[in-house]
């Protein structure tokens, strides 16, 4: 058994190196086992089984830069081969690693990756949630795509704190559900005094996979298809089919989780636990909210604490519900296990949630806001199905000025909820009188239910430029629910 409390040092590591700092602690912690045995100390409550995230861990990458606030890594698309239906090898294209690996910084960091396209199709890395310089953004409409063979090297500062990923921007419905996607961890400048429970990150996402093996052809199913957006059967957290934690019984955990995910909307629920959202996409919120199951939309994030609690040894499973999003989401369709969680050990007494949370960002004031107002439109076209905002596919711009406040109202005029994200700025939602949402914070990415409107606000910084805001389920993207912000001086 380890005796080293982890969440002594591991727990307040930040850095992009922190989980081989965790590794590396543990393995030390390991290597003195026998001793603390010897001494009979009783265990550290923060401890956390040597094999806790063995089947969960992601990949990490080489740094090239040694100045500790700089992240210099090289991310090359690929081919790879995995087995995740049994006995069947499955041609994936990945970043190396499935998901690619974890880019773990703190506010103010730089961020340097040098992008090869080793892919047979054109492709583009999108730093989705981040507020970056136009030019970094990845997007057809700030980036000329990287064609196979090609090289592209992004370099920018991660401003906020949050729970990021990024995903190409070049045929993504097809190269997500692929397999290229990664997670991205921005670890506030002034870290938290208080110890929130260990950090996990959980990469969900799902694989069409034919019985051969081989991935589905992006495109099967056709029109009806893309209407209902493409989910996969097979559900991956990390990258794993139904992967088991071992986790110290008690212990708390910060759960980071994202919907990294085409279409799939991810309802989830562990055992009879009950779960504390302490935030969303981009940083804490300044009210906690328990609950005992929650959604993430594609594109959506969340963070959650979990104390996983009960009888030494027992199982507990993070489980998958369908979620209503529209005709076809959950008719005949079960509740499946998608990870297990290994009690070890006696319950243990998790130290007690800090007394004062961080304080909710200040809602952002409507005064003298532009409306904007836009509507999620389906239409066909020669026998092709076409989405559109109002009725327009890929092409409507949204004119907007520097240092501009909008209240945008957005409308689903269809019978399938769209997840609504916005590129390079965050909003903050408002209720239907124009008061602010609670709890207020800040985000990129929101579900706008089926035959429902939402209402945000948004205020536009010096970066003026073309920024895409499209519907999160990447195949209805594709199909022209998309439209961009022009950004002027
Ligand atoms: Cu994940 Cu255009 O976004
Ligand atoms: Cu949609």
């Amino acid at each position: 058994m380890a005796m080293r409390p982890l969440a002594a040092s591991g727990g307040e590591a930040h850095g992009h190196d922190a989980l081989v700092l965790r590794r590396a602690l543990l393995l030390v912690a390991l290597g003195g086992a026998g001793a603390c045995g010897d001494d009979g100390a009783a265990p550290a409550p923060t401890e956390q089984p040597e094999d806790f995230l063995s089947e969960l861990a992601l990949a990490v990458p080489d740094d090239a830069d040694p100045d500790p606030n700089v992240l210099e890594v090289t991310i090359r698309a690929g081919t790879e081969e995995v087995e995740l239906v049994s006995g069947k090898a499955t041609q994936i294209w990945s970043y190396g690693a499935l998901p690619g690996p974890l880019l773990h910084l703190t506010q103010g960091d730089r961020l340097v990756v040098h992008f090869e396209n080793d892919l047979p199709k054109d492709s583009s890395i999108h730093w989705h949630g981040i507020r970056l310089p136009v030019d970094m953004d990845g997007s057809p409409h700030s980036q000329a795509p990287v064609a196979p063979g090609e090289t592209f090297t992004y370099d920018f500062v991660v401003p906020d704190p949050g729970v990021y990923y990024y995903h190409p921007h070049v045929f993504d419905a097809e190269e997500m559900g692929a397999g290229l996607y990664g997670a991205l961890i921005v670890d506030p400048k002034e870290p938290a005094a208080e110890d929130l429970g260990d950090p996990v990150v959980l990469v969900l996402s799902d694989m069409s996979i034919n019985e051969d093996g081989e991935l589905a052809p992006p495109d099967q199913g056709g029109n009806l298809a893309t209407l209902f957006g493409r989910e996969g059967a097979v559900v991956l957290v990390n990258g794993k089919v139904r992967p088991t934690m071992h986790a110290r019984n008690g212990r708390r955990q910060r759960w980071q989780l994202i919907n990294a995910a085409r279409s799939r909307y991810f309802q989830l629920s562990l055992g009879e636990e009950r779960l504390l959202r302490v935030g969303g996409q981009a940083g804490l919120s300044g009210d906690p909210i328990e609950m005992g199951s929650f959604v993430i939309a594609p594109g959506e994030r969340v963070e959650v604490l979990v104390t996983p609690t009960g009888e030494p040894g027992a199982r507990e499973e993070l489980v998958w519900t369908p979620y209503d999003r529209g005709y076809g989401s959950t008719e005949f369709r079960e509740p499946e296990t998608i990870m297990d969680v290994e009690l070890v050990g006696e319950a243990i007494e998790s130290a007690p949630l800090p007394a004062a949370w961080p304080a909710a960002p200040e809602p952002l004031s409507t005064a003298g806001a532009e409306e904007v107002d836009i509507q999620l439109t389906q239409s066909m076209s020669g026998g092709d199905l076409v989405l559109g905002i109002d009725g327009v596919p890929f092409e409507t711009s949204i004119p907007a000025a520097v240092g501009e406040t909008q209240r945008w109202r957005v409308t689903n005029t269809m019978q399938w909820d769209h997840p609504f994200h916005l590129h390079g700025f965050f909003f903050q939602v408002l209720n239907e009188d124009g008061t602010p949402k609670t709890p207020v914070e800040w985000r990129d990415t929101v579900n706008v239910p089926q035959m429902e409107s939402v209402s945000f606000v948004v205020k536009y910084d010096n970066r003026p430029g073309d920024w895409m805001f499209h519907c999160h389920i990447l195949d209805h993207a594709d199909a022209g629910m998309s439209g961009f912000v022009t950004l002027m001086k």
